[in-house]
């Protein structure tokens, strides 16, 4: 019997550390991280699209965490800055990812704005890069006789319409291209300020102010 307790004394012990380390510390570290000015809140539009997002399961070919430069060659693929913890202050639940079949789209919204390019590139990837093994997402769009009164109409590369219909696209492919041309964080962040041990004095010094926490 005195194993068992020591067995399961042991192993509440390890789960404790392991969740105190890996989940109450990070918690604690990033909960009060401030959001950065120049970072906007999503509209229900963009909020629609990330909806589709993540139901579709882009996260699992796209990653959204250019890494910093010293870490890989994300910058030099135009992928953006090493992104900091305040980018992603609206973001619930994050969709940081952490396969990278295709590129980071931290920053697609800064790298491709065209609604056009990324419909398309939607309803036909092999349209825009030949070769993808990106899926395409035809239950996205409508292909019809004609476009009603107000329906955009698709203008793919020659070959990729369908012959003599038009695609238009749906509500949510819309919202999801409004959500891709929101994914830009191309502004620029200040590094956090070193957070001080308690007990350590900080002397403020005389010509810089001292940052209040
Ligand atoms: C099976 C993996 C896979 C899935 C799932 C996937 N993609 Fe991709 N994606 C790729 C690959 C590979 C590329 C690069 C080739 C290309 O441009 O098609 C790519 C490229 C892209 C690009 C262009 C990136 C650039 O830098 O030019 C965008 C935008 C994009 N994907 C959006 C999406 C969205 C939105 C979804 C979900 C609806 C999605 N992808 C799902 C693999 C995937």
């Amino acid at each position: 019997m005195e194993n068992e307790v020591k067995l399961a004394a042991g192993a509440m012990v390890a789960l404790a550390v392991a969740t105190a380390a890996l989940v109450v510390l990070p918690y604690m570290q990033v909960r009060d991280i401030p959001k950065p000015p120049a970072l906007k809140p999503y509209t229900s539009a963009q909020l629609r699209g990330r909806e589709v997002y993540i139901s579709n399961g882009c996260v699992y070919c796209h990653s959204q965490q250019p890494r910093a430069r010293s870490f890989g060659p994300d910058f030099e693929r135009g992928w953006g800055r090493a992104s900091v913890p305040g980018d992603y202050f609206y973001d619930r639940p994050h969709l940081l990812g952490s396969m990278r079949t295709g590129p980071d789209l931290f920053n697609i919204g800064a790298r491709q704005p065209s609604k056009d390019w990324h419909l398309g590139h939607l309803y036909q990837p092999r349209a825009y890069s030949p070769g993808s093994n990106m899926p395409s997402y035809p239950f996205l769009f409508d292909v019809k006789d004609a476009a009603e009164d107000g329906e955009e109409v698709l203008t793919l590369p020659p070959g990729y319409a369908p012959y003599g219909r038009v695609v238009v696209p749906r509500p949510e492919a819309l919202d999801l291209v409004k959500y891709l041309q929101a994914l830009n964080h191309t502004y620029p962040v200040l590094p956090p300020l070193p957070t001080p041990a308690p007990d350590v004095k900080v002397q403020p010094k005389a010509e810089t102010a001292a940052p209040k926490s």
